[in-house]
């Protein structure tokens, strides 16, 4: 064996180490940005209820990219009232659409300090969401 044919023997097992280290650790390619909401994509909402069933209007600020509070109990007939104090807009969406007394399934986003209104008049759990942004969670349960 000449000195020609060790150097490309040692560089064949020096590729092909590299190569098998190379596949274990290679960073995973990035997850894809979607521009579409889809129901998978809604984050559960699990932030404790705050019990306002005392308070006839109720206040949620829509700040840093969160509802607060985002879980609130209110009583039937309650107008809930959301202020978006962000930059960017955010809406409040229903996470099915078509839940009676639930927000409307399409829901304008609002500038900074834009309001948005809805009074419950229909007793259960309403989750909702911000349609560009599904990682924004809330829930309004309303009681009799
Ligand atoms: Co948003």
């Amino acid at each position: 064996m000449n000195k020609n044919t060790m150097i490309a023997i040692v560089a064949g097992v020096v590729v092909i180490a590299g190569v098998s280290v190379w596949f274990f650790v290679a960073p995973k390619s990035p997850t894809e940005n979607s521009t579409n909401t889809t129901t998978a994509e809604i984050t559960q909402n699990n932030s404790p209820a705050i019990d306002m069933t005392e308070a006839p209007v109720v206040e949620v600020k829509i700040q840093d990219f969160k509802y607060s509070p985002a879980n609130i109990t209110v009583k039937k007939g309650t107008t809930v009232i959301w202020t978006n104090e962000d930059n960017d807009g955010h809406n409040v969406v229903s996470n099915t659409g078509t839940i009676p007394g639930g927000p409307p399934a399409e829901a304008p986003l609002l500038g900074q300090h834009q309001q948005f209104s809805f009074t419950y008049d229909v007793v259960g759990t309403f989750d909702y969401h911000c349609t560009p942004h599904p990682f924004m969670a809330g829930t309004v349960t309303v009681v009799d």
